[in-house]
């Protein structure tokens, strides 16, 4: 490699895992390079922006609410700050979340989901058909009750990654406008990557925070290449009438024969419904089977949706992780650190993971709420260590 730029940080990826660690990195005086060949694209440009650390719960998944809530909690002053920053307002709307049930099966699912947030200690409220319906008018007249949840909020991701891009560059951040062609190791540590317009870029520490393809960057070591695999999300967007009012006024989501689906309402008239959920490698084809899903159940949920215009189908690849929770800060090669594996929650945990990142990069030390999802929990040493605490005190005689 011959380097022609050299930074404390090298970035490898620029969507808003990537720019927050890099707008943080470079607040705190490091010097810092993001490569990406489209700052701020990704899987942002599709996702809905729910902040739904309570609406998403999912049992076995207690560590990861932990950190949600931390990072729904650190909104507020995140996006005071990135306004302050940047001068462009995210979108974010405390709006609320309803999660609402069509039959006896998806009501059964529902309180078993506030059964298990009331034993979190999280707050949510059980409402009969008719309250949910006086709250959000649109809504079906088969709605058999529902769960209001006041604190699960929704940003604009679009709008988010823009405002981070500013950031990063008011901040002084330099963006490679180029996509990573290989990780470069040197003497046993990262110490750079290779540019697909052959540019080197030495960094005294790399963030590989590439989404769903950071499982698949070159010249990244077996033993800690991310286990992070694409899941194929499809999303519309529908604009909402701006006459009689709001047509809804919170987000609206329910379980559909098995199927997530949710309708978020954002104040510029968009209406955003999501999302599938697909195990197909790196497809993103927006498929009629797949819309056809999505305006179908969001249509039981309120049916006044055929209304609207339908202005944007897209698809895009969350990234996945062995145990749906992130993969923060540094790995068994020296240099080299990761900020990826979000899977569904990107953009609920855009603040800590940027406070997360820029500490570890400046002290050499994961903070205590971030341990739990050291990429170390996935190598081999781990795991063998871990075997061995679980065998019989027997098997050690
Ligand atoms: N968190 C919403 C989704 O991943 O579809």
């Amino acid at each position: 490699m011959s380097p022609t730029r050299t930074s404390d940080v090298l970035v490898i990826g620029g969507g808003v895992i990537g720019l927050v660690t890099a707008w943080r990195a470079a607040q705190r005086g490091l010097s810092v390079t993001v490569l990406d060949p489209e700052p701020g694209g990704g899987a942002a440009q599709v996702a809905a922006g729910m902040l739904a650390a309570v609406t998403e719960l999912h049992y076995g998944e207690e560590m990861l609410l932990g950190l949600n809530l931390a990072s729904a909690r650190r909104y507020p002053a995140f996006v005071a700050e990135l306004i302050e920053a940047s001068g462009h307002d995210p979108g974010y709307r405390r709006c609320g979340t309803l999660a609402v049930a069509l039959d006896a099966d998806d009501r059964a699912h529902l309180r078993e989901l506030h059964a298990l947030q009331q034993r979190s200690g999280l707050d949510s409220q059980w409402l009969s058909g008719r309250e949910c319906r006086r709250l959000e008018p649109m809504l079906a007249p088969g709605v058999r009750g529902g769960l209001r949840v006041d604190g699960d909020h929704q940003i604009d991701p679009r709008r988010l990654a823009a405002a981070l891009v500013t950031a990063c560059e008011r901040a002084g951040a330099v963006l490679h406008r180029t996509r990573a062609e290989r990780l470069v190791v040197t003497g046993g540590r990262a110490a750079g990557a290779v540019a697909a317009d052959g540019t080197g870029l030495s960094a005294g520490q790399v963030v590989l925070a590439a989404g769903s393809l950071s499982g698949r960057l070159a010249g990244v070591p077996e033993e800690v290449l991310p286990p992070v695999r694409p899941v194929k999300g499809q999303v519309l967007r529908l604009r909402m009438p701006e006459e009689h009012g709001p047509f809804l006024s919170r987000t609206v989501r329910a379980v559909v024969r098995g199927s997530q689906v949710y309708l978020v309402p954002r104040e510029s008239g968009e209406l955003v419904i999501g999302a599938t959920s697909e195990e197909l490698g790196w497809d993103t084809t927006v498929t009629a089977g797949g819309v056809y899903e999505l305006l179908r159940d969001a249509h039981e949920l309120v049916p006044g949706i055929t209304e609207l215009p339908l202005t944007e189908t897209r698809a895009g690849l969350r990234p996945g992780s062995p145990d749906n929770a992130p993969l923060l800060g540094p790995t068994d090669l020296e240099g080299l650190l990761l900020a990826t594996g979000h899977y569904r929650n990107g953009v609920l945990l855009t603040p800590v993971t940027g406070d997360v990142l820029a500490h570890v990069l400046t002290t050499g030390e994961l903070p205590e709420e971030a341990r739990p999802f050291t990429p170390r929990r996935f190598t081999a040493g781990t795991v063998m260590e871990q075997r061995v605490r679980e065998q019989p005190a027997w098997t050690h005689a």
